[in-house]
């Protein structure tokens, strides 16, 4: 801290100061003019200090200050002085001082803002394309810092457990981590792209063949994909890989970290270890492979009690190889038309063919599907699903996944229209395990990885990977869930040449290919790999949640909107012709033109 410019910062004054000389330098947070005093709040990153401009100590240096703005940045001199009986503002770390100015430098003058530093503002494209200002605001001021502190946390903690965190590209070749590449075009080999990286997840397994055994990164990340509240094109992840190590290792270690997270960023201790559910309980139970447990409304199975219906949707769906399953919104029976219709809605957006509800109001059921029900099945719903009096139950009959996700999706819509969801201190921590390893997609007829090409089969699932019995067979991977977001996912990987190459081939990548793609992996792999694993965390996520915000985009110092745009230095744009013509990039025609 220069001392020409400041001696204190605008958070540090006391009672036990007063009397002293003192100099701070900051903005000018808030200004007040009462009866030709000047009083101002003085603020820097550190906090506010009221500053004072008496018209019979120095008029000229009092007409001054009642010239000042918001947000101008200014440099005062004075004497730290008790505020009079009774103006003490006990909110306020400083609010028993206050400095009485007999200098001020005015540094630079502000003009009026786009919006008010103090103020709630609710436009987020304004706040994003004037950020700089945006990130004055205490909110976002305060979460850079906690941000810091996460970061510093993670890398004390992987240093005391003896990671070293290494570099990897960002000009590197695509990885298959299921989105899409930004590609960059490279000048010295025209019609050449490099990849940004989706993720540094070969590097990282080749650094394990390198010896490295303990690596960390905090390591940007690329991917082309649909934006979401905790989605953005370019987020930083908190890169883990170990050489020698099974799942028990990756999730203490994991474990570990999160508690240093909460712990140093917080001060808060969290419980370790985690549950662990693995992904088929946590689907059929929840409707997601990231279940938000702090509210009850489980699925409920009902394919054995529907199977003779008379209801045809729900025995054609089991006829068909589905399942029935619903959940009991407690107390919803009060639902609006309009909410029934936002959940129905929901519901076939994630591919219900219809939603069948109850309703049950005083003595009766209100449903359009009652009168298909037998007694016996309207029983085995009452106890089943526990309904009482004032509850709503909602169906879904399909295919075991689609009925899961079409519930799972009600569920976290219904908890949000009757606020089910606890405070931010509640937190549920689990682990989910045993992942499908492949997936099959219909749409492009073909198997896919459900996590990466590089993810390791279940040994006791071997057998049935020979026998081409895809879907049944489960990967040794894992994910952390918070309070329904994915921190993080990994898995142990695979390790010998001949074992990648077969699930390259089953992932419908022929031999040259796998040559072209991965020949560097595959021939690290018969060079002495080690057995190793690791696990990457999305650190945005984690911040989010540290913060208690909704949207990774306010822990972020320079986001992007929903659509990847920069609105403040307007990117992406266009680029001029000699630069693309230096690329061997030709616009399309309609480009050039205009
Ligand atoms: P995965 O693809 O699961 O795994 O990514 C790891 C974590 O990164 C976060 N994340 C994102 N955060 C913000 N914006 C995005 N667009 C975004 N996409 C992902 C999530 C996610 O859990 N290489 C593997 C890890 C491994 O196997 O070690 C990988 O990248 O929190
Ligand atoms: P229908 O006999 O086709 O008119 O359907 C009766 C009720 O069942 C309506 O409320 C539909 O929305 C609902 N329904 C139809 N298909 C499904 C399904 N697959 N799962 C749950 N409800 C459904």
């Amino acid at each position: 801290m220069s001392p020409v410019y400041r001696t204190h910062h605008c958070n540090e004054l006391r009672a036990s100061d007063v009397g002293r000389e003192v100099k701070l330098a900051g903005w000018v947070n808030m200004h007040r003019n009462l009866g030709g005093v000047v009083f101002l709040d003085l603020r820097d990153r550190e906090g506010l200090t009221q500053v004072v401009f008496r018209p019979e100590d120095n008029a000229e240096l009092a007409a001054e200050a009642r010239k000042l703005g918001h947000e101008d940045v200014i440099q005062v001199t004075g004497e730290v002085a008790a505020r009079i009986a009774g103006m003490a503002n006990p909110n306020l770390p400083t609010g028993e001082i206050e400095v009485i100015a007999h200098e001020l430098r005015v540094l630079n003058r502000a003009e009026d803002l786009p919006f008010e530093i103090g103020g709630d503002v609710k436009d987020e494209d304004l706040r994003l394309k004037y950020r700089y200002l945006d990130l004055r605001r205490p909110q976002l001021a305060r979460n850079l810092r906690i941000r810091d502190k996460v970061v510093k946390a993670v890398r004390d903690y992987f240093h005391a457990n003896g990671f070293i965190e290494v570099e990897t590209p960002i000009l590197s070749k695509s990885t298959p981590e299921g989105a899409r590449d930004f590609l960059v075009p490279s000048r010295i080999w025209p019609g050449k792209f490099y990849a940004l990286p989706q993720a540094p997840q070969q590097y990282k397994q080749l650094l394990m063949v390198a010896g490295v055994e303990k690596y960390f990164q905090i390591a940007k990340a690329f991917r082309d994909e649909d934006l979401r509240a905790d989605r953005q094109p370019e987020f930083s992840q908190i890169d883990v890989e170990a050489s020698f190590v099974r799942p028990d290792d990756i999730l203490s270690l994991t474990e570990g970290m999160l508690a240093a997270i909460y712990r140093d960023a917080l001060g808060v201790e969290i419980q370790t270890p985690f549950d662990r559910v693995t992904y088929y309980d946590a689907v059929n139970t929840y409707g997601s492979d990231k279940p938000d447990r702090r509210f009850g409304m489980k699925l409920v199975d009902l394919t054995g009690a529907f199977r003779q219906s008379g209801f045809k949707v729900f025995r054609g769906a089991i006829e068909n190889g589905g399942v029935v399953k619903a959940i009991n919104a407690k107390g919803f029976a009060s639902v609006t038309t309009g909410q029934l219709a936002d959940l129905e809605t929901t519901a076939k957006k994630f591919g219900a063919k219809g939603l069948a509800t109850i309703k049950a109001e005083g003595s009766e059921w209100k449903s359009a599907i009652t009168k298909f029900l037998s007694d016996s099945e309207r029983e085995t719903l009452r106890t089943q699903l526990e309904i009482e009096q004032g509850d709503l139950i909602l169906f879904a009959a399909d295919k075991w996944d689609r009925a899961c996700e079409v519930l799972g999706r009600l569920r976290l819509r219904v908890a949000e229209m009757l606020n089910l969801v606890p405070p931010n201190d509640v937190r549920d921590f689990l682990w989910v395990t045993d992942f499908p390893l492949l997936q099959f997609d219909p749409a492009e007829d073909k198997w896919n990885a459900v996590h990466h090409p590089f993810t390791r089969p279940h040994a006791a699932d071997m057998q049935l990977l020979d026998e081409k019995k895809y879907a049944a067979v489960r990967a040794e991977a894992y994910d952390v869930v918070l309070d329904g977001v994915e921190l993080g996912g990994g898995s142990i990987r695979i390790h010998e040449p001949e074992l990648q190459a077969k699930i390259f081939s089953i992932l419908g990548v022929n031999e040259q290919q796998q040559q072209e793609l991965f020949g560097h992996m595959l021939r690290a792999f018969r060079t002495g790999a080690p057995p190793h694993g690791g696990i990457a965390f999305g650190l945005d996520r984690i911040v989010m949640l540290v913060c208690g915000e909704t949207s990774i985009r306010e822990v972020m110092a320079f986001p992007k909107t929903n659509r990847a745009q920069d609105l403040m230095s307007q990117s992406p744009s266009p680029a001029d012709n000699r630069q693309l013509r230096d690329l061997g990039i030709k616009l399309a025609p309609e480009r050039e033109s205009s």
